[in-house]
């Protein structure tokens, strides 16, 4: 293991030496993407038109908040705490507007205000949390017993539509149980994993993303294909919501099913890996296809460490090898250490159908981050 934290402690030293300037240069932004010049955009620009979940309610915009913490709980330097706060403050808008937020205020508000309240005990940090956390919960569907995804999604019924993703969302609930001491979130946080490792897990280990419901009866109708290629295909980032996600809901529950279910989909996941690190963006793409997702390799990768924790010291090597085949892979041939770029994780996918692939997402550079920080040994508790 000592040759992996050496390693990590290394690709942090580059990291920590990019997001100084990184960050000052785009102190007042909430970042997704990059621009043809390597400048990154800013979801929080008000002078542009948004569509409702597109601009400040946009539901990776936790993300570069999370990226401030973690550089926060490294380095102590009081310029990241002030740049994670001044993203926490505009998210707060988002609760007035309403219309465009639905079960990614997790990953709005976790990274953001409870990052903040765990690391700095502010009380607004607090407040914003348990908004987001009771958003959360009012999304739970009692007839099924899942929690409501998306809003609307083009001229689809989404009303039963549950998604693997949101398995990471529900941290906010067990948060939110934590910390105020009401069972409610927790058992809603549970009812819903619940819900997914009996509908969502096949057989093999392998995960659907989208799976349908009646919104009525709560009966299951059907899956589809989602952001993967197509329905029964396995959407890598997917793969890793669910990994990492059980894993997450087994530190908080101590729940054994869920950590059965986290060992069951690393299983499937571990022997598709690639020896090149380099991840698809579906493991069941036509072989022809060479898209890849670099964002979805490093959910993997964190998924992986996050599992390696509670296994016994003989059972962890089968899972930090490849976690740190695909780092590697991530550093040495999909990273940008340079000034060229403001982000540091190149070659991302959001869907396997859309027109864009291979670029840069801001959720990527916080998952690459976070694992690094873990392969390096240090103490992550994000979600
Ligand atoms: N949560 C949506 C995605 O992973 O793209």
């Amino acid at each position: 293991m000592e040759r992996y934290k050496e390693w990590a402690e290394a690709q942090l030293g580059k990291a920590r030496a990019k997001m100084a300037w990184v960050s000052e240069k785009n102190r007042h932004r909430i970042p997704y993407t990059t621009d043809g010049n390597g400048d990154y955009d800013d979801r929080a620009d008000e002078s542009r038109e948004w569509s409702l979940d597109d601009g400040l309610n946009w539901w990776t915009n936790g993300f570069w908040g999370g990226i401030m913490w973690l550089l926060y709980q490294d380095t102590k330097d009081p310029k990241y705490m002030e740049i994670a706060r001044f993203s926490e403050r505009k998210l707060e808008k988002c609760f007035q507007d309403f219309y465009g937020l639905h079960h990614d205020v997790g990953f709005m508000f976790q990274p953001t205000a409870v990052a903040d309240w765990r690391l700095t005990g502010d009380r607004d940090a607090r407040r914003t949390a348990m908004h987001a956390a009771n958003l959360l919960a009012g999304r739970f569907n009692p007839a099924g017993r899942f929690i409501r995804a998306w809003n609307e999604v083009g001229d689809s019924d989404t009303r039963g539509w549950a998604i693997i993703d949101c398995l990471f969302n529900i941290s906010l609930l067990y948060w939110a149980s934590e910390e105020s001491g009401d069972p409610r979130f927790r058992q809603i946080a549970m009812l819903h994993a619940d819900t997914v490792m009996e509908h969502f897990i096949r057989p093999d280990g392998s995960v659907f993303h989208i799976v349908e419901f009646d919104p009525e009866s709560g009966k299951m109708v059907r899956s589809h294909g989602g952001q993967g290629f197509g329905e029964g295909s396995s959407w890598t980032r997917g793969q890793g919501w669910a990994l990492y996600g059980f894993a997450n809901s087994y530190a908080h529950t101590g729940k054994q099913e869920y950590l059965d279910t986290a060992r069951k989909v690393a299983a499937y996941c571990v022997p598709h890996i690639p020896e090149s690190g380099i991840i698809p963006v579906d493991f069941r793409q036509p072989e022809d296809v060479k898209w890849e997702d670099s964002c979805g390799a490093c959910v993997i990768a964190g998924g992986l460490l996050e599992l390696a924790k509670f296994l016994p010291e003989a059972g962890r090597e089968a899972l930090t090898e490849p976690a740190f085949r695909i780092l590697k892979a991530i550093a040495d041939t999909r990273a940008d250490w340079t000034g060229d770029c403001d982000a540091i994780v190149q070659g991302c996918s959001a869907a396997y159908h859309a027109d864009r692939h291979h670029f840069t997402m801001v959720y990527a550079d916080y998952y690459f981050l976070e694992a690094l920080y873990k392969l390096a040994g240090a103490d992550i508790h994000m979600w």
